[in-house]
């Protein structure tokens, strides 16, 4: 579904992301995990087209996407939910909901917004509040509910449970897993290799710019330097 060949991505002189080439496939939850600083964001962004690599291809779905503007990236199917949420604070949840519709040029908002609520109720039961109101495990569940309103064929999420109380994470997690069920491809981004190993099915780990392990991600969890490294022994 994606495949990401030798991607170099530069701040200025700052070499980010050094020749990464990596694979989602049609189903799976794939997870990249590292230190921050590692060049997780970095390789998110160029994915969904924020950010433009020096070399390297990005091909989602059989066509060279590596130039095309985000927002026709989302138009095909790839979203992105972004590190520290972004959504709209002075807008309530159901006008941040529409937003993330606008990919659908005023296709069925309604009915999008249904699924959001049944993977969400909480989100429905304050669809009229002012975000900025919301707790912080609350915006994320809209980050992903606005994501999701654009009906992501693969949803990439940058770093979902940094920030909440663990009661929380399980739960954006358990949320990770039941969108996958219902069709949507992840690719997962997370500090916290724990969970993030936990739900995925595949896992790559990221070193200063470059990936320094990859495979099945219970065997990763199982390996003794991923034990040290990531999962505090
Ligand atoms: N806007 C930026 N300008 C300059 N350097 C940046 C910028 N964003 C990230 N970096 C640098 O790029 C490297 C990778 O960062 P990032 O992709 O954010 O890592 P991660 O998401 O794994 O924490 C780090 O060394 C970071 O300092
Ligand atoms: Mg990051």
């Amino acid at each position: 579904m994606l495949t990401v060949t030798d991607l170099n991505v530069y701040y200025g002189a700052i070499h980010a992301v050094k020749g990464i080439s990596l694979e989602v496939n049609e189903g799976e939850i794939v997870t990249l995990i590292g230190a921050n600083g590692a060049g997780k964001s970095t390789t998110l962004q160029t994915i969904s087209g924020l950010l433009r690599p020096r070399t390297g291809t990005v091909t989602f779905l059989g066509e060279p996407i590596t130039n095309l503007p985000a927002h026709k990236r989302v138009e095909r199917g790839l979203a992105q939910v972004p590190e520290g949420r972004r959504i709209f604070l002075s807008m309530t949840v159901a006008e941040n909901l529409e937003m993330g519709a606008y990919s659908q040029r005023g296709a069925d908002t309604a009915s999008g917004m249904e699924q959001v609520f049944t993977l969400f109720p909480r989100l429905q039961e304050r669809r009229k509040q002012i975000a900025g109101t919301l707790s912080g495990g609350e915006q994320q569940m809209l980050a992903m509910g606005r994501s999701l309103m654009s009906r992501p064929k693969l949803l990439m999420l940058d770093e979902p449970s940094m920030g909440l109380a663990p009661i929380l994470v399980e739960q954006i997690f358990s949320t990770i897993v039941e969108m996958n069920r219902a069709g949507t491809t992840i690719l997962l981004v997370e500090q916290n290799a724990q969970m993030a190993l936990s739900v995925a099915g595949r896992a790559y780990v990221l070193e200063t710019g470059q990936i320094v392990m990859q495979g099945n991600a219970r065997e990763l969890s199982g390996n003794e330097e991923v034990k040290k490294a990531y999962l505090g022994g």
